[in-house]
């Protein structure tokens, strides 16, 4: 997270500098785990062929109920960009999503000029289905985002 820092600003939540020391990336991990446990979040990492971690692939907001849907947020180390991991790690999580949790959909927000994660999208079967008004709190202001869809192959 340290040696991204930077790459990553423009995309995230602003960050407390607690953010990016071992302890705070401890109470974030237990945190998601916390939630992963209650079974609304899947967090995975993104490794590369030596086993390395070069980012970082999340279900949040797992609903059930009538719902059956997900949010997927995804970010690769600067080092790693253009090599393929995004797309293949979110074709990996989809099958996860759809046949091992059962779920009907899946969501993905991007920022409107976020192309390369929309490529990745693309390239997933995903569909922009809406842009929503300042809908996230991104590097410091409410930014409209737009929206993806992807529907499960599974529908009964
Ligand atoms: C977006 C991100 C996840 C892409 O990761 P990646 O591993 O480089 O993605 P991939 O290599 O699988 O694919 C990227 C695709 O976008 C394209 N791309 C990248 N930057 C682009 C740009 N500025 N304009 C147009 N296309 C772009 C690449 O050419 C590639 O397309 P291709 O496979 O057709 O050649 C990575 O840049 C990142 O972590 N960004 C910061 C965090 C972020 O934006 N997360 C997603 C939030 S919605």
């Amino acid at each position: 997270m340290r040696a991204n820092r930077d790459f990553m600003a423009p995309w995230e939540p602003t960050r407390t500098p607690e953010f990016f020391t071992e302890s705070g990336q401890r109470a974030a991990i237990d945190e998601v785990l916390v939630r992963h446990e209650q079974g609304t979040v899947l967090p995975h990492v993104i490794l590369d062929a030596g086993g390395s971690v070069v980012g970082r692939i999340t279900l949040n907001g797992i609903v059930r109920g009538a719902f059956q849907s997900c949010s997927v947020g995804y970010w690769v180390s600067a080092a790693a960009n253009g090599c393929g991991f995004a797309t293949a790690a979110v074709r990996e999580i989809k099958s996860v999503a759809f046949e091992d949790l059962g779920l009907h959909r899946i969501q993905a927000e991007t920022l409107r000029h976020n192309a390369g994660s929309q490529r990745v999208l693309d390239h997933n079967g995903f569909v922009r289905i809406g842009m929503a008004p300042a809908y996230l709190k991104i590097a410091g202001r409410w930014q409209d985002m737009d929206l993806f869809q992807v529907i499960s192959p599974n529908i009964v």
